[in-house]
This record gives structure tokens, sequence and C-alpha cells, in this order.
């Protein structure tokens, strides 16, 4: 009996001191959290940059005008409420959607389209994982493709025109944000439009499908197929493995 009043006395002795360094006093709490939060951003932050440094990698680059037009689609539908774009450095994620997401492959990014959601699977390294005419009937029913998803109809996609003036205009904003975009690039965006489509609606043909370069879906697919792409070649001639 005495010698459990000795220990809860020390504990309360214990508590009190533990209140009055580090709760009592605010300015001394507000430090003690402040170095808290850094360590763990830190820890965060600095898996980001290695091994592979945080440098602008010319192993990833600016995405084409159909892929840029693809891009505003995906954000103006808001895809990203649903998928995100990031493959955590965990072995789950390694496992289901290869390697993780580095830094300086979102350098052409803009905006990010990292999400918080992940209603629908992690999006990052979606390219080159289905032929384009998968995606076309996916995203024109995604029951059709994939039994029992909930992601919604995006049929108009498929009848939807894409303007060259509007694609002309998000390359020439992005270029004001810093992407390399050349002035016979911007002069251009028609007949690379119209080219990039036409490979695309070739394979679709192949596989029995009849669309149009200028449809609003055979951008979106330019785009999805894009994803991921760059960076997994950079990484495999940086001798990364998975
Ligand atoms: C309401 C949530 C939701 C929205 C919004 C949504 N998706 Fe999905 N998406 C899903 C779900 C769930 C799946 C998994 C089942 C399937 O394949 O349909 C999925 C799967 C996918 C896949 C296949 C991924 C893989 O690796 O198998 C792609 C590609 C995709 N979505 C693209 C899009 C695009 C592009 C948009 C915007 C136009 C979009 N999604 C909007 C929920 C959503």
């Amino acid at each position: 009996m005495a010698d459990e009043t000795k220990h809860h006395g020390s504990e309360k002795k214990y508590g009190q001191f533990h209140r009055r360094v580090f709760e009592a006093n605010a300015v001394n709490f507000a430090v003690w959290a402040t170095i808290a939060i850094l360590i763990g951003g830190i820890v965060e932050i600095v898996p980001m940059f290695t091994p592979a440094g945080p440098e602008i990698s010319p192993d990833v680059t600016p995405y084409t005008a159909l892929e840029v037009a693809g891009r505003d689609i995906y954000v103006s539908e808001g895809c990203y409420l649903c998928h995100s774009q990031w493959v955590r450095p965990m072995r789950a994620e390694i496992l289901r959607y290869g390697p993780w997401s580095r830094a300086w492959e979102y350098q052409y990014d803009r905006p990010f389209q990292l999400g918080s959601r992940r209603i629908g699977p992690d999006l990052h390294r979606v390219g080159n994982k289905y032929p384009d005419a998968w995606h076309y009937e996916h995203m024109r029913d995604p029951r059709s493709t994939s039994p029992g998803s909930i992601m919604p109809s995006y049929a108009w996609l498929l009848t939807k025109r894409i303007d060259p003036a509007d694609v002309e205009a998000s390359m020439v904003a992005l270029r004001k944000t810093g992407t390399p975009y050349s002035d016979e690039e911007i002069a251009s965006v028609e007949q690379s439009l119209a080219a990039q489509g036409g490979e695309i609606v070739g394979r679709l043909q192949v596989a029995g499908i009849e669309s149009e370069p200028d449809r609003a879906i055979v951008a979106l697919i330019a785009y999805l197929q894009r994803l991921g792409v760059d960076g997994r070649a950079a990484l495999q001639k940086r001798g990364v493995e998975y």
C-alpha cells in the first residue's frame, strides 16, 4: 500500500514536470512542436531526392500539343478527385504501380496532379499499361472493361472536339511558367495535333474503332499513355531496378 502511494506520487511529479517544461509555456511548446514537425517533414522529403537528384532532368520532355489537350481534359473533368498521380516509396505501392515517383518527374506538371484521394488506382505510371482501345472503351463505359467499376462514364468525350486555339493558349501559358516550348512548336500546334491524333486513330482503327484525330477522347488517350513513361525510362537508364 505504502509502495503504491509512493509510485503514484512520483508519477504525479513526473506529470507536473512534463507539463511545466513542454506544455505550460506557449513559446516553449511552439518550439518543440515545430521541431517535431520539421523532423516529420525531412523524413518525408529526403527520399524524394535520392538516389536520383532534384535537377531538371533532360530525360523528361514537355508534353506534346495533344498531351497538353488531354491533360486539360483530365483537369477540367476532375479526374484528380478519384485518382492520385503519386507512387509512394513503399513496397506494396512499388509492386502494384512500379517505381515510386521522383520529384523531377513532375517538372512540367503545372499544376501538378498529385491528388489526395484514391477512389480509383494511382495513375502516375499508367502509360503503356493498356492499349489505346482499352482506354477508349473504358472511358465510354468503365463497366465494359472493368466489371463492377464505380468510375463514371465519360462517353461525351468520344464525340467532343478539341479546339487547337485552346491548346495553343495552354502552351503559351505553360511556357510562361517555364516549360521550354519553342516558337515553332507553338506555331505548329495544329499539325502536331493532327499527326499524333492520326497515329492514335490508326491504332484504334486496327481494334475496330472509328474515331477522328481532333476528338477529346484521342487527346485524353495521348495524355494517359504518356504518364510515367519518361520517368520509368530515365530510372532504368540510371540503373534503378524494379
Ligand atoms: C468517382 C471516382 C472516379 C472518377 C471521377 C474517375 N475515375 Fe478513373 N477509376 C475509378 C475507379 C474506381 C477505377 C478502377 C476500376 C476501373 O478500372 O474502372 C478507375 C480506373 C481508371 C483507370 C484504369 C487504371 C488502372 O491502372 O487500371 C484509368 C486510366 C482511369 N480510371 C482514368 C480516369 C480518368 C481519365 C478520369 C477523368 C476523366 C477518371 N478516371 C475519373 C474511379 C474514378
